[in-house]
């Protein structure tokens, strides 16, 4: 498989570097004023030369069409994808985008282009897996402590510009899905130095209390969750979220153990 990466900030360093290792980047993008345009990745990096140049996105069909990336990870911002969806459609690039900052109409827009069957897109704005199992036991709980006073907590670095985050958010609905009765969940924010992301859900009773705490301590979480994403909808058509590849992960998992239930036996009791 062969990734495009737009973004080559504080994440997407990181993102290039692991699609590096994986023997999987064929592309890097930046904006057509970067001072870095046609250098080497490798001298961004501070690493040896890669042979992959920073391109700029400008008349980006022909870009496209002349490398022929599988897939495009996006940690750029919301302009890139809105300025460029046609194109990549157009070119039969799927997308993981992991920017945080569309709006309801732009996701909208994305999504009606991807049902029609024109193109892949993995909307993840919580792009590790780590995250995503805190929004299943988060909506767990709320099915199970209805009555239980319910916070999210996220922390991240000073220069996010969004808050409280896209996770946080989704944690919240996730909240309120499980809930049996309408209920405001507070969500409380804190922008500080260098954090690279916590979120935490506090569920309260009158005589206890649970915690569910996630930490990103390395930005290398989310280029595994990105790498992840494009395996998964390369060839694919349609609208997904992180939470669909899980799910889609869950269930081979389940017709595998119903298909080799003596293997499974064998594994238990030998666990060599
Ligand atoms: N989903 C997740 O779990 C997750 C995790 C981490 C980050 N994110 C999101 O990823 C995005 C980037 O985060 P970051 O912290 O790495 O930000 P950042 O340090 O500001 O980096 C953004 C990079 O994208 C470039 N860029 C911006 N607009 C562009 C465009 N239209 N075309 C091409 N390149 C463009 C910027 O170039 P210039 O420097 O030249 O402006 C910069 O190199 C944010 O939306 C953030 O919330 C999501």
């Amino acid at each position: 498989m062969k990734i495009a990466l737009v973004g080559l900030g504080r994440t997407g360093r990181i993102v290039a570097e692991y699609l590096l290792e994986q023997d999987a980047l064929a592309m890097v993008l930046c904006k057509p004023n970067s001072l870095s345009a046609n250098s080497d990745l490798g001298e961004l990096l501070n690493i040896k030369p890669t042979g992959i140049m920073l391109e700029t996105t400008a008349h980006l069909e022909k870009k496209l069409f002349h490398k022929k990336p599988d897939v495009l990870i996006d940690f750029s911002s919301h302009h890139f994808l809105k300025e460029n969806i046609h194109t990549l459609a157009k070119c039969g690039v799927n997308v993981v985008t992991a920017v945080t900052e569309y709006d309801r109409a732009e996701i909208e827009k994305f999504k009606a282009l991807a049902d029609k069957g024109n193109i892949g897109i993995v909307m993840a704005p919580n792009i590790t897996y780590g995250v995503n199992v805190l929004m299943l036991m988060a909506e767990i709980a709320a099915e199970i402590l209805g009555d239980y006073d319910f916070d999210v907590f996220e922390e991240h670095h000073k220069y996010k510009k969004d808050r409280p985050s896209g996770t946080a958010m989704k944690i919240a609905n996730k909240i309120r899905n499980g809930l049996a009765t309408q209920k405001e969940i507070p969500e409380h924010v804190v922008r500080a130095g260098g954090i690279v992301g916590k979120h935490k859900v506090s569920i309260c009773g009158e005589f206890d209390k649970l915690e569910i705490s996630h930490e990103s301590f390395s930005r290398v979480a989310f280029a595994q969750g990105a790498y992840k994403a494009a395996q998964f909808i390369a060839g694919k058509t349609g609208f997904y979220e992180m939470s669909d590849i899980f799910d889609s992960e869950r269930r081979q998992r389940r017709q595998h153990a119903v298909m080799h239930p003596k293997t499974i036996e064998l594994e238990k009791e030998d666990p060599a």
